[in-house]
């Protein structure tokens, strides 16, 4: 059956970025099936030629030297282009000649890629519906949502409804391209593959968990979209909860797709909202210094570009366990990390106070460089019984050879196979919109107040403060494998 991908918004950022990069390595790998056509679709005019052209270049651009002229000419006659906006029904008619035409009237598996601006995602699947273009009497069709899903918990409802009276659960695949990450994938091998770590991941072993997403990056010029999100729409519901699921989520009971989003939502559920009296306690909130002279923001704005949360997990596995849960722009470095934390030896047998040691860690970043890191006491040699902290450490680019793939690749691969298993469900984005919306809230109406941090660091200094009243520290450190 022949395979056609619509992306709708096609002229954004995402298209000749992310999306387009990834299709072209999906084809010079020859996993896109070689029958696969790739429609853009946007307000723009553009003639088949004209953006074929635009997206040679901006690819050769994005993937500099593993850009290979003669794989992308291979694909350029795939790429097709018709112009319209997805508020009118009429240019959906266009749309519709032009992949009889290309599909030469046969059955085919399509996907309708949505990234355009949000608020036009309802509307993209009413006329879509409306034009007989969501039915798959002709071949499987599945529409791709980009993130935000919603904006709080009413609006995902919303659009949840709004999708659904189109598109079945199943046709729906909301992107998180977090779950794309290689790193991420293996969390759930580490997890699931080795017997090792099971036994003490759970509150006997665990002190607590902290889950790190530090940018360097600024706002840039995206404060438009930016300043309305802030740090909890953009990092912390999908993102950062997606991880915290991975962590601390039971063993699925099998590799499908409702069985491991069954324990994801299981988690989630579990996760204790913050009551509003507890906001001010258990989150704080930041902005970088040079964020109100950024392009685009409002005046006075308050949106907060950091953010740290406690959660704790009611359930038998995490019971008392925390999870520190935190990300910020204009932070000291890229990375995102996770930090299992655990229990101290109960008893020093070698001097020192047991509170005045590290505890053991096992650190596992996702990004930049993707590895693991377990942290251990080891004697120094020849120094009597000194003790030092040291490390075992595994690094994907030691073991494995070749880059590692974009997340996009991936992810655009498995709706292409109608495999689910990394896309959210609809009651687990509204699950974690639930988690997110008493803080936002909070947040909202002034409580806690806004602190300020310099660029450059690990977010606002109070930040320090606020983990160490708890008894613990945060694990600031830049990427720890090369
Ligand atoms: C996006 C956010 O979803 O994720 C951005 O909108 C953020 O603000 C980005 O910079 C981070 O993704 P990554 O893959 O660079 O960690």
């Amino acid at each position: 059956m022949a395979h056609t991908i619509v992306i709708f918004g096609a002229s954004g950022d995402l298209t000749g970025r992310k999306l387009i990069p990834a299709i072209y390595s999906l084809h010079q790998k020859k996993r896109l099936p070689p029958d696969t056509r790739i429609v853009g679709c946007a307000r723009t005019s553009f003639t088949h030629e004209a953006w074929r052209q635009h997206l040679g270049e901006s690819t050769a651009t994005f993937l500099g030297s593993q850009f290979d002229k003669a794989a992308w000419e291979s694909l350029a006659p795939r790429i097709f282009y018709s112009p319209g906006n997805v508020d009118n029904q009429a240019d959906f008619q266009s749309l519709a000649a032009l992949l009889a035409e290309i599909e030469c009237g046969q059955p085919a598996e399509r996907v309708y890629y949505l990234s355009m601006a949000p608020q036009l995602y309802a509307a993209a699947a009413a006329n879509l519906g409306a034009a007989q273009m969501a039915a798959e009497t002709n071949g499987p069709r599945r529409v791709v949502v980009e993130k935000p899903f919603g904006t709080d918990l009413a609006s995902a409802r919303q659009l949840n409804t709004d999708l659904h009276a189109v598109f079945a659960e199943h046709q729906i695949f909301r992107i998180d391209h977090y779950l794309g990450k290689e790193t991420v994938q293996n969390l759930l091998v580490l997890r699931f593959a080795n017997a090792i770590f099971e036994p003490i991941w759970n509150r006997n072993y665990v002190e607590h968990v902290e889950i790190t997403a530090a940018e360097e990056l600024t706002v840039g010029h995206r404060a438009g979209y930016y300043d309305t999100a802030g740090v909890l729409r953009d990092m912390l519901q999908g993102h950062l909860l997606q991880l915290l699921t991975l962590t601390a989520m039971e063993t699925p009971v099998r590799f499908e797709a409702d069985c491991i989003r069954d324990e994801k939502v299981k988690i989630l559920r579990a996760v204790r909202p913050l009551k509003p009296e507890n906001v001010a306690t258990d989150a704080i909130r930041g902005q970088y210094r040079a964020y109100a002279n950024e392009p685009g923001v409002r005046p006075g704005s308050q949106t907060a570009t950091f953010a740290a949360v406690k959660f704790n997990i009611d359930n038998w596995r995490w019971q008392g366990v925390p999870f520190y849960i935190r990300s910020g722009k204009a932070m000291s470095c890229a990375t995102t990390q996770l930090v299992i934390q655990f229990r101290k030896p109960p008893f020093m047998l070698f001097g020192g106070k047991t509170e005045d040691r590290e505890s053991n860690q096992l650190v596992i970043q996702i990004q930049p460089a993707e590895g693991v890191q377990l942290r251990f006491y080891t004697k120094v040699p020849d120094a009597g019984m000194k003790l030092r902290m040291t490390d075992l450490e595994f690094r994907f680019r030691q073991q494995f050879t070749g880059p590692m793939p974009e997340a996009y690749e991936r992810l655009l691969l498995d709706v292409i196979n109608g495999d689910a298993s990394l896309f959210a469900r609809s009651d687990e984005v509204e699950t974690a919109w639930s988690i997110v919306d008493p803080i936002q809230a909070a947040w909202d109406s002034g409580q806690p107040p806004l602190l300020l941090y310099d660029a450059g660091g690990w977010g606002p200094e109070e930040s320090t403060a606020w983990i160490e009243k708890q008894g613990q520290h945060w694990f600031d450190a830049c990427p720890v494998l090369h």
